[in-house]
């Protein structure tokens, strides 16, 4: 993709950004204005850049106001801005020229680009930064306002990340949903004019929209062909991308926290510190753009992400909020029988005034029930010891009931309008965590469970409101803007899992938001893994797992086996191995067959379960376009591979009744085939006793022999000794 302004020509500093195969190439113009100049494949000798401008052949008269490398509002540049500011004698304009740049390596594969910008008339300062992961071929951007003007400024827009993409056409896949229905893919050609994707829900923000997406250039990228750009802001809040086509067919994208009654003041000698814009960019399709991003992702982003992760038994569809001390320790039992890690308890085990006996009342009161519960949390963590298994716990600690007691006592930690009526979303509020008293609440809440339970292994921590009615009676008090809300409340909420983190560093913690209201590459430095959807239907988790895992790594994606659809016990549980495996059965109702099934499946999990949490990903065959799914993880070392093939359609004589190419494999090495997971008493059809090539499983294919008898097939492929 080429770009090119005649003024760019002018050269006075080039400035590439480039990782193992891509380059981002910046420029600054006569007037000291930085451009974007390119962004694609990396050209072996980085002195060529140089000349990219020369090869354009695009008229000139808007030179640069479309290629800003972070476009200034309210002077020469007229186009959507990255930053827009009110200076602070009421001025509105601004203009940002080049200062100066460096470039520090901050270790063999990590360097970080800063690139300093400065207004020429007001004393407000910008410093971009890139910091590009080498053979990952990620960036991260984001960048830092500085107000060194005398006064307060107001930011109006500050975004995270403004580039600029050249094609012929763009197809932009976004995805929208709602409760159980998470992560449903719409691709669109992109026309003249701005597209935006957003949030405006506050707490609960990905309940609409996640702030993750691709764009394809030239034409739809597959997953093996053609140029893909994936990208995803690191922002547990409101969130707003524009990609703009402008007037001469190339690509503006503007990502950022969302501005939507957010406007922000920056004091004197202050800062302001956007979240991260993270994105890859394949030549090669989506399989790869997205193995790029778990690579990252693993290694740098998420908690523990090149470690381990627990099995679990999670009573939430067991027993709802209808259990007490006997029954927990029966699914103790339960879960050692069925040989998982850890049992996890869920919502229900807390309040005493207003019992927690519904969503109605008891949130906020984190006491445990004394009728469910007469010998508190200690209790049951010894319990689980004495029945061999790990204990967790559920908490929702940004939300209450007005039916609590702590609503009662501190009705100015909530947000809420103080002259109109409250409007829930399942009867509960957000609290305010934009002050810092209810901070400390909330850590306390995690730090009491953890001190007098220092053997709690695991957490869930839940959100299930969105922001109505943002008002914070603790912003009105301490003099600050109403419009700090948004971004003071997830600023808040990361003070609190810094501090948790800093005194626990390694609890997994398991991100939920009534299922995936809220997943993003902030929150996940404090989370092992995420909770994609309450909707466990193993045929819908087919296709949102599928989608997820364009951004997210397996290891990430929590998957259980529960009651929810209309597929075998096989079925379901060969959908969640595909992620990281748990259960919330009533494991005594299991018939014996069922059981044994169940207990051989933990096993068989984790025999594969390295490879599928720290393997490459092959998306192989596409539910949305065929009959049957089929993906594969393959290890590093390409010794070792998994295979998992579901049934999608449900005409006569759907399946796979031809092979398919598999992937990741090393082409000269031999390999055996073995299925997996049978349910008892079942044969595979599969000829086990033949060693193929990688070059033969690459080429001509596999057959899993997914059919109406063989709903789902596991496959694993391992290299002959
Ligand atoms: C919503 C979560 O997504 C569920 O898994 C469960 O924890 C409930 N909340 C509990 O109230």
């Amino acid at each position: 993709m080429i770009n090119g302004f005649s003024a760019y020509a002018q050269n006075t500093v080039t400035i590439p950004i480039e990782s193992k195969q891509n380059a981002l190439v910046l420029q600054t113009d006569k007037d000291k204005h930085l451009g974007i100049i390119y962004f694609g494949k990396k050209l072996s000798n980085a002195n060529e850049y140089q000349s990219v401008p020369l090869q354009s052949r695009q008229s000139d008269s808007n030179a640069g106001i479309y290629n800003s490398v972070y476009t200034p509002a309210g002077s020469w540049n007229i186009s959507e801005p990255a930053l827009q500011v009110t200076h602070s004698d009421g001025n509105k304009s601004l203009d940002l020229v080049y200062v100066s740049h460096k470039t520090v390596n901050e270790n063999d594969n990590v360097t970080l680009t800063s690139i300093v910008l400065k207004d020429p008339v007001y004393a407000v300062e910008v410093t971009l930064f890139y910091k590009t992961y080498v053979q990952e071929n990620v960036t991260e951007q984001w960048s830092v306002i500085r107000n060194a003007e005398k006064g307060p400024v107001m930011l109006q827009k500050y975004a995270s990340a403004n580039l600029y993409l050249i094609a012929k056409d763009y197809f932009l896949t976004h995805y929208n949903g709602s409760w159980a229905r998470e992560m449903n893919p719409e691709e669109e050609q992109l026309t003249a004019g701005i597209r935006v994707l957003d949030s405006k829900l506050g707490t609960r923000a990905n309940l609409f929209q996640p702030p993750s997406f691709s764009v394809s250039f030239d034409k739809p990228a597959t997953e093996t062909e053609g140029k893909v750009l994936l990208g995803t802001l690191a922002w547990s809040g409101n969130f707003r991308m524009d990609f703009e086509v402008d007037s001469y067919h190339n690509l503006r994208l503007i990502a950022g926290i969302n501005n939507y009654a957010s406007e922000y003041p920056l004091n004197a000698n202050q800062e302001f510190k956007t979240p991260s814009f993270i994105y890859t960019f394949s030549e090669n399709g989506k399989g790869e753009a997205s193995r790029n991003l778990h690579n990252w992702a693993r290694k740098y982003r998420i908690l523990d992400g090149e470690g381990s992760r627990l099995t679990l038994l999670n009573n939430w569809e067991a027993t709802y909020f209808d259990f007490n001390e006997e029954k927990l320790s029966g699914l103790f039992k339960d879960g050692k029988k069925l040989g998982v890690d850890l049992f996890l308890l869920d919502d229900g085990w807390f309040a005493n005034k207003y019992p927690r006996n519904s969503d109605q009342a008891g949130l906020g009161d984190w006491q445990e029930n004394v009728k469910k519960l007469p010998h508190g949390i200690g209790y049951l963590v010894k319990e689980a010891k004495n029945a061999g298994i790990k204990f967790g716990i559920w908490v929702e600690p940004e939300m209450v009931n007005p039916k609590s007691e702590l609503y009662e006592k501190h009705p100015d930690w909530v947000i809420k309008q103080p002259q109109r009526p409250e409007h829930y979303m399942r009867n509960q509020l957000p609290l305010d965590l934009s002050n810092p008293e209810v901070q400390n609440f909330v850590f306390g809440i995690l730090d009491k469970l953890f001190t007098e339970n220092p053997e709690i292994a695991y957490i869930k921590w839940d959100c299930n409101a969105i922001t109505f009615n943002a008002y914070s009676a603790y912003l009105e008090k301490s003099k600050q803007k109403q419009s700090q809300l948004y971004v003071d409340y997830v600023k808040g909420l990361y003070k609190v899992l810094e501090k948790l983190r800093a005194k626990y560093p390694k609890v997994p913690m398991m991100l939920c938001s009534g299922g995936g209201g809220r997943v993003d590459y902030e929150a996940l430095k404090y989370f092992t893994e995420f909770w994609p959807s309450d909707n466990t239907d193993p045929l819908e988790r087919i296709f949102m797992q599928w989608e997820y895992s364009y951004f997210f790594p397996a290891l990430a994606q929590s998957a259980h086996v529960t009651d929810w659809g209309k597929q075998p016990l096989k079925f379901r549980t060969d959908v969640a191995m595909m992620g990281k495996l748990g259960y919330d059965i009533v494991v005594s109702h299991l018939n014996e067959k069922d059981l044994q099934f169940s207990q051989q499946a933990v096993s068989t999990y984790n025999s594969i379960k390295d490879v599928v949490w720290h393997g490459d990903l092959y998306r192989l065959v596409d539910p949305k376009k065929n009959d049957f799914a089929s993906l594969m993880f393959a290890s590093k070392n390409k010794e070792k591979a998994v295979l998992f093939s579901y049934l999608t359609g449900n005409r006569n004589g759907d399946g796979s009744d031809v092979p398919f190419r598999l992937q990741g494999l090393d082409p000269a090495k031999k390999y055996k085939v073995k299925e997996l997971n049978l349910y008892p008493e079942t044969k595979t059809v599969i000829q086990e006793n033949q060693t193929y090539s990688g070059e033969f499983l690459m080429t001509v294919g596999f057959n899993p022999a997914v059919n109406a008898r063989r709903t789902s097939v596991i496959v694993e492929i391992s290299a002959a000794q």
